[in-house]
């Protein structure tokens, strides 16, 4: 089978797209944990608008959508306090350990871990007051769906915030991060909007659009320009091997010597964001919000 064969066949059969997803943030999950302060400090700001956004306030249940290592549930849990609860899903239960050793470590009791595809959260309808997806919708192959199975388990008045990448003439380190992998790995150029993609769900009015077909009203997008901010370009580059699992599972497709030359080429490409200042990575997310 091809490169092209292999990545074709888990973009289209949306449970081997799964499946991948899933394997693949189980591997990078330690990655993403460990760097979890750069990317506290990085999604500071636009974290704080999203829970603003999404109404979190004191001894409400919240959902957050694909946690991750649960950065964005620890500031949920805080604001919530201890009469309420946050239940932090994601397809990964590798991810989902290090989301609730670090609630542990934290000091929050009101943190629960729940295994669960965003597309089918396995939850009980109308059970939440508020819900969150921080960097999360844009690798579902059906986002509709997503959007449906968060808007179902809000109560009636609930009110949902989700963050997601913005297009890629917005966000050049991604653009180069995942052209110069496909390339490297003999795979013709993907059309950055393709669901599933980092990028996939950064079309103006695209996250409007499919609020509003999931039963969302008052649906509104925040725009905000958050540069990555590192010492040099080295650091970013061990930033995304350690965590990038899109990156990671395109490069994976080739041997060691073939992966390195692909890592040289992006961070040579990087280097055009050291400044004497540090490395800046320009990055614009956008926030969606609406009510049930
Ligand atoms: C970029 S990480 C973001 C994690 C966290 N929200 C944060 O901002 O730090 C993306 C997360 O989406 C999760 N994910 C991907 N596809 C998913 C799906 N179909 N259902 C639930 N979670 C999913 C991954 O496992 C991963 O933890």
């Amino acid at each position: 089978m091809t490169n092209e064969t292999m990545l074709q066949d888990s973009l289209c059969d949306s449970t081997v797209f799964k499946h991948r997803m899933h394997a693949q943030w189980d591997e990078s999950a330690a990655g993403w944990d460990r760097h979890g302060s750069k990317i506290r400090e990085w999604l500071r700001v636009p974290t704080d608008a999203m829970l603003k956004m999404a109404g979190i306030s004191l001894g409400q249940i919240i959902l957050d959508v694909a946690a991750g290592a649960g950065d964005q549930t620890l500031d949920i849990a805080d604001r919530v306090g201890a009469d309420g609860a946050v239940v932090a899903t994601d397809i990964s239960e590798g991810i989902l350990t290090c989301a609730l050793g670090n609630a542990v470590n934290a000091g929050h009791a009101n943190v629960r871990i729940h295994r669960a595809d965003a597309e089918d959260l396995k939850l009980k309808a109308a059970t939440f007051d508020a819900a969150v997806c921080r960097l999360g919708l844009m690798f579902l192959p059906n986002p509709l769906v997503g959007l449906k199975e968060i808007h179902r388990v809000l109560k009636p008045g609930g009110r949902f915030c989700g963050m997601v990448f913005a297009g890629p003439e917005v966000n050049p380190c991604l653009r180069i991060l995942m052209s110069t992998a496909m390339r490297h790995a003999g795979l013709p150029p993907r059309d950055p909007f393709q669901p599933g993609g980092l990028v996939s769900l950064g079309k103006p009015g695209l996250m409007d659009d499919l609020m509003h077909q999931a039963g969302f009203q008052s649906v509104a997008t925040t725009r905000m320009e958050v540069p990555f901010r590192l010492p040099t370009t080295a650091d970013y580059m061990t930033f995304i091997r350690d965590s990038a699992g899109p990156i990671l599972q395109i490069l994976a497709l080739l041997d060691d010597a073939a992966r390195e030359a692909a890592w040289r080429d992006i961070a040579k490409q990087l280097d055009v964001y050291q400044t004497t200042g540090g490395w800046i990575g320009p990055n614009t997310l956008l926030l969606t919000a609406g009510q049930k």
